[in-house]
């Protein structure tokens, strides 16, 4: 079946998640799906309790008129005077200002020059020192704008790169300084802030109810996304389009809630624990990497809200079409039978790619002079999907009319719904991340941060044991 979203043109076909597609064994019957309809129901009911209680905020993001607007004027502001705009950040402080960025204007190697009309995005995520030091050495300190973004304020990765950064930058700016740095944390909390307050950082504020990984539409994303002249108010526009779609109790308007309810369906019931996510553009190639954190660490959780050890979780996976055909799809197709495919198509390419007539006299070239790449990609997904469905693979397909804000701001929108009933599905706290804080606090103790002492003891009883286990 092909539903669309009735303000967006997304369409979400699950044909080959049926039963008649990939057997039994692997696919839906409709009496599976007719049985469970009535659990979709009630986890978008539950959802709506959490939103309406303002418990999550990521829903109310798009209709934030007033940080739209301080948005809009501050870019406008700083506009013009940089030509590389350098975030630091991690996780759902990075990945969506990165999709915005991959999916509006490419993947980098292909964007025009960059320059103080049309400014890189620099993205410091990862602590590697030779990267870092790389990345400043292609940066020039007085054409660089930098935005510093913590949620929790206080992230190692993101305060060691940021300190790195602000010394780069006063070396050469020495007070003007501050005038070039932006922070993005939580308002009136933490470090980061107290820092901002300290040495006088313009300041946008995340919601207390908005994770990381939820907050692409917030200014985590938004802010970095109107400093290099990206259309916010489109992006908005969409996600609040989705939104309208994403409360409607009806399996065939609310693409996100189908969208979870199949999903998870053929993930229980089947058995698929893997999740390719396999979009056949480059330009969606960062929403895939940004998905993967949104699935992962809002779906894979030991308890459930209950308190009982559940270890849930599924696995996601980016793929990129056809590169990913002559890499990955040999195993697809032939390797265990644990994986669901959900193919990301766009309609309308912004270039056909015509392919020239050569008259080689050439079978292998002739026959495909005068068509066009968009031709070949949309073939290409639609063979795979044949190919999956033929060996019994569960797949289905999200299509995009075109890539333009509103369409990237609602596909996120979507996402970010989609994962949201999911948790309510699989009766867990889809917001929440213990698995990513243990980890953090190691570090920290490790470091040597204060008030971090008891992990760095139980780290060195972790190496303790590791010396006997020997
Ligand atoms: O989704 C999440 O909450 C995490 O992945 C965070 O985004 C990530 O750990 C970075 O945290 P912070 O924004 O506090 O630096």
């Amino acid at each position: 079946m092909e539903v669309s979203s009735s303000h967006m043109n997304i369409q979400f076909d699950d044909t080959n998640l049926r039963a008649a597609m990939v057997g039994e064994a692997n696919g839906l019957t409709p009496e599976e799906i007719r049985q469970h309809s009535p659990r979709a129901l009630e986890a978008l009911k539950g959802f709506q309790e959490i939103s309406e209680a303002g418990a999550q905020g990521f829903p109310h993001l798009p209709f934030q008129a007033q940080v739209a607007k301080d948005i809009l004027r501050f870019a406008k502001e700083v506009r013009g005077s940089f030509d590389t705009l350098c975030l630091v950040g991690i996780g759902g402080s990075a990945l969506g200002a990165w999709a915005l960025d991959c999916g509006l204007r490419g993947p980098h190697p292909v964007q025009p020059a960059f320059s103080v009309r049309n400014p890189r995005l620099v993205v410091l995520d990862n602590v590697d020192p030779a990267f870092t030091a790389a990345a400043l050495d292609s940066m020039n300190p007085k054409k660089t704008f930098t935005v510093v973004i913590a949620k929790s304020g206080s992230t190692a990765e993101t305060v060691a790169t940021f300190l790195i950064v602000r010394d780069w930058m006063s070396e050469k700016l020495g007070r003007k300084t501050r005038s070039r740095i932006a922070a993005v944390t939580t308002a009136g909390a933490g470090d980061l802030h107290a820092l901002a307050e300290a040495e006088g950082y313009a300041e946008f504020a995340i919601p207390k109810n908005v994770g990381g990984r939820f907050s692409v539409l917030s200014p985590v994303g938004m802010l970095p996304a109107a400093l290099i002249g990206l259309d916010i108010r489109g992006i908005w526009k969409g996600a609040a389009a989705v939104t309208h779609d994403s409360w409607q109790p009806d399996l065939k308007k609310n693409l996100a809630l189908r969208a979870a309810l199949l999903h998870y369906l053929v993930w229980k019931l089947k058995h698929k624990s893997i999740q390719v996510a396999f979009p056949y553009s480059n330009q969606l190639w960062g929403s895939a990497f940004w998905f993967r954190q949104l699935w992962a660490e809002s779906l894979g959780k030991a308890k459930s809200r209950q308190g009982d050890e559940i270890h849930v979780g599924q696995t996601p996976v980016a793929a990129l079409g056809a590169t990913d055909q002559h890499s990955q799809v040999q195993l697809y197709v032939e390797g265990p039978n644990d994986k669901v495919f959900t193919f990301w198509a766009v309609e309308r390419f912004a270039d056909s790619g015509k392919i020239p007539k050569a008259g080689l006299n050439l079978e292998a070239f002739d026959y495909l002079g005068g068509q066009t790449l968009a031709k070949l990609i949309d073939a290409e997904r639609r063979s795979t999907a044949a190919a999956l469905t033929e060996a019994g693979r569960p797949n289905c397909t999200f299509t995009l009319r075109k890539l333009d804000p509103e369409h990237l701001g609602a596909f996120l929108q979507l996402m970010e719904f989609q994962t949201a009933f999911l948790g309510e599905l699989l009766g867990i706290n889809a917001f929440d991340q213990e698995g990513v804080e243990l980890g953090k606090k190691f570090t920290y103790g490790l470091m040597g941060r204060k008030g971090f002492e008891s992990y760095r003891d139980r780290f060195q009883a972790y190496e303790q044991r590791r010396k006997s286990a020997d």
